[in-house]
Formats: structure tokens, C-alpha cells, sequence
């Protein structure tokens, strides 16, 4: 991937929520410019107010607000920081959302049931958003929500870079199941190494879906279990119980988006793992991370996407 981050630019502004302000200050420290000053205020009645605290007119304005705990205050948070900074003049607002909220309620496979994914598109763009910028959607249909225009970018080059830094001697890659057979396969392949992919039945109208065939081999290897994301870390753990059932000798879970909610730091506590490898794509607070724990920083990559949008250039290029 090539970073070509330049000098600091005029009328650039990254703006934060309160979601992921570490990751906002990491993205405009790289571009060379000052993170926006905003205060968000929640009135008794948990009614919030934002008010931006400097002049945005005229400006190319990004807004950074992953989706994550409180999701819903985040979301509002969100739609009120586009209006505000719409009403106060800014030329263009990109709203920057590594991990897009309600990503998994992206198709009606119930009847009466919200596709709530393209709720979250209509809204942000009600809103006053010119723009989207998104990291590794669950299902890429959740880009064609939009009218707008919206990117999505990945992080699975910066997963690929880490790794083939490691030892693959003798490592293949895992897909935790049929869903993630494609883009595991996208990943083995950029990692010169063979691919795996857990064979999952449901037995009962009622019973979860159960891992009981493995296509491909582990036996005496170190299996790579690749995910886009970890919710509550069911999927994780019965992948890892599974490879090590079928004899895999080192285990290491990659994925990008750390949800980690409910159960999950416990389940991940519990599994047979080595080491886990996450992005920032959402904040994880220290006591639910587990210490065999790396996280990889999106920031540059952000940081030149946003550089990119603002002077016009290609986006896609940087996976070229
Ligand atoms: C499934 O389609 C996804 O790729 C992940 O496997 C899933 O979102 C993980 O959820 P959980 O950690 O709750 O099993």
C-alpha cells in the first residue's frame, strides 16, 4: 500500500465524537493539522447538544465516530454533529465510520423486520453528510445504502503486513465458516499460504449452527483465524475449539473490527489461543482487552483516504 500523506492542508478539519477520540487525534496528528474543537453536552434529560467551537465555513469537514458503546447516544452524537457543522457553513462533511452501526441488520431475512444498515445510510445523509467513509462492511451490499457517495476502505492489508512478519512456515489460513470462505481465501492468497474453512450444520430448527467438518488441513500447523469482526466471541471460540480438535499446534485470531460486547472478553480469555491481532477501528477499553492482544493502528490508512477524498485523488489506488 503506498502512504503519500502530504503537508498540512487548508480547509481540512477532522472533527470527533465522543466514540473513538484517540483514534480522531492519531488521524489528524498524521495529516499535520489540529483536531476541530467541538463540545458535546448531555442535558439531564439525556437530550444532547453540540456546539463546534470554530469556524467551518467553507471547510472540507470529517467527521470520525465509529460505532461503539453507547451505540445509539453515538449515532445521535453523530447526526447532530453533521447538522450543527451543515448550519454553520462547512463546504463539504464526510462522516468517517470504521465500524458502520447496525452493520449486521443489512437484508429482511425475517418478515417485518428493519434493514436498519440503510436506516443508519437515510439518517447520516438527512443529516447533511456529503459523504461516507467506511472500513471492512459486514456485507458489501451496505455500500449501495448510500446515494451519496461513500468509500469503503480495509484493513486487511495492514492485518497481511503484520502477519507475513511472523513465522508461516508451516501456518494456514482459517475461515470460521462458509461466510468468511471468500475474503479468507483473499487473505491466504496475499499470504502465499493454504486456506482452511470450518464446515458449519444446524441439526434443530432451534439449534445455533455447529462446526463438524473441516475443509483442508490443520493437523500440525498454526492456524490463522480470520474474521471482519468479533461480537460476542461465540463464532471465535468455536472455530479455536474446533482447529485444536483437529490438531492445530499454534492458533492465532485476526480480525478487524474489535466489537468484544457481552461475553466476549471472557470467551476470548477462555480460548486456546496464542495471540489475537485487532485493529482501532473501535476503541477497546483496557479491561475488556486480553493481553496476548496487538492492535494494529488504522490511523495512517485513514489519514490518507481523507487526504485523498480532499484533493480529489483515488481512493481505490491505495489497494492497488
Ligand atoms: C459473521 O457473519 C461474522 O463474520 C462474524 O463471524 C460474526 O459477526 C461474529 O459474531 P460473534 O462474535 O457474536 O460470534
Amino acid at each position: 500500500m503506498r502512504r503519500t500523506v502530504g503537508p498540512p492542508e487548508e480547509n481540512l478539519k477532522i472533527f470527533t465524537g465522543s466514540a473513538h477520540p484517540a483514534l480522531a487525534a492519531a488521524i489528524a496528528a498524521h495529516i499535520g493539522i489540529p483536531l476541530g474543537r467541538s463540545r458535546t453536552h448531555r442535558f439531564s434529560n439525556e437530550n444532547l447538544k453540540v456546539k463546534i467551537e470554530e469556524n467551518v465555513r467553507e471547510q472540507d469537514v470529517f467527521v470520525v465516530q465509529p460505532s461503539c458503546p453507547p451505540v445509539s447516544e453515538g449515532i445521535l452524537e453523530l447526526l447532530i454533529m453533521i447538522d450543527a457543522l451543515k448550519s454553520a457553513s462547512a463546504r463539504r462533511i464526510t462522516a468517517v465510520m470504521p465500524y458502520f452501526p447496525y452493520a449486521r441488520s443489512d437484508k429482511k431475512d425475517e418478515p417485518r423486520i428493519s434493514i436498519t444498515a440503510r436506516l443508519m445510510a437515510d439518517l447520516i445523509e438527512t443529516a447533511g453528510a456529503d459523504r461516507a467513509l467506511t472500513m471492512d462492511l459486514h456485507s458489501p451490499q451496505v455500500q449501495g445504502f448510500f446515494r451519496i457517495p461513500a468509500d469503503q476502505l480495509s484493513a486487511i492489508p495492514l492485518l497481511v503486513e503484520h502477519l507475513g512478519k511472523s513465522d508461516l512456515g508451516n501456518a494456514v489460513v482459517v475461515a470460521p465458516d462458509a461466510g468468511e470462505a471468500k475474503d479468507a481465501a483473499r487473505f491466504a492468497k496475499r499470504l502465499h499460504i493454504p486456506l482452511a474453512i470450518i464446515d458449519k450444520r444446524r441439526f434443530g430448527d432451534d439449534e445455533k449452527p455447529r462446526a463438524i467438518h473441516l475443509v483442508g488441513d490443520v493437523r500440525g500447523k498454526r492456524a490463522i483465524i480470520i474474521d471482519d469482526e468479533i461480537a460476542t466471541g461465540g463464532t471465535i471460540a468455536e472455530a479455536v475449539a474446533f482447529v485444536r480438535s483437529e490438531g492445530a499446534t499454534h492458533v492465532t485470531v485476526a480480525a478487524v473490527h474489535p466489537v468484544l460486547s457481552g461475553n466476549a472478553p471472557a470467551r476470548l480469555a477462555a480460548a486456546a489461543v496464542d495471540d489475537y491481532v485487532f485493529t482501532d477501528s473501535i476503541p477497546i477499553p483496557p479491561e475488556r482487552r486480553d493481553p496476548r492482544t496487538t492492535v494494529l493502528s488504522v490511523a495512517s490508512l485513514l489519514a490518507e483516504a481523507i487526504m485523498r477524498i480532499h484533493d480529489g485523488r483515488s481512493v481505490s489506488e491505495l489497494f492497488a
